[in-house]
């Protein structure tokens, strides 16, 4: 059902901090911020020749992201997110195994304009899972 690792997610509290970072400590090419309202973040894209590193840091209020700073205040490794050919299918199966689905079950548009889903931790070897649609 998996596909490729489609990118590891850094929580950080300071973006532009994290950016010149990975920019200038690293070496990486790291992409422009972009806000995702719908998802409480702010977010850019370190790429790598093989996956990419998504570096988020909260934005608006009620941000999912928030509380895990406060537990983390310099920040950690938030989630790993996997490619799948089809969202929905892997949905129902995961459900059907009794996998929990965060949300209202149903997929959203992700930082790449693919559909999304996260499995909670619990469930997962306690980490954030997210499936994107590749
Ligand atoms: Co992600």
């Amino acid at each position: 059902m998996l596909g490729r690792l489609n990118h590891v997610a850094i929580v950080v509290p300071d973006l532009k901090a994290a950016m010149e970072t990975y920019r200038q400590s690293l070496g990486a090419t790291v992409t422009e911020p972009e806000i995702l309202p719908d998802h409480g973040v702010t977010v850019v894209f370190v790429e790598l020749p093989n996956t990419k590193i998504e570096l988020l840091e909260p934005y608006g209020e009620g941000s999912p992201v928030a509380a895990f700073l406060e537990k983390s205040p310099s920040g950690g490794m938030h989630h790993v997110c996997y490619e799948v050919d089809d969202i929905l299918a892997a949905r129902d199966r995961l459900k059907g195994e009794g996998a929990r689905v965060l949300g209202d079950g149903e997929p959203k548009i992700g930082a790449h304009g693919k559909p999304v889903l996260f499995l909670h931790p619990k469930d997962f070897c306690g980490t954030l899972v997210e499936l994107e649609q590749a």
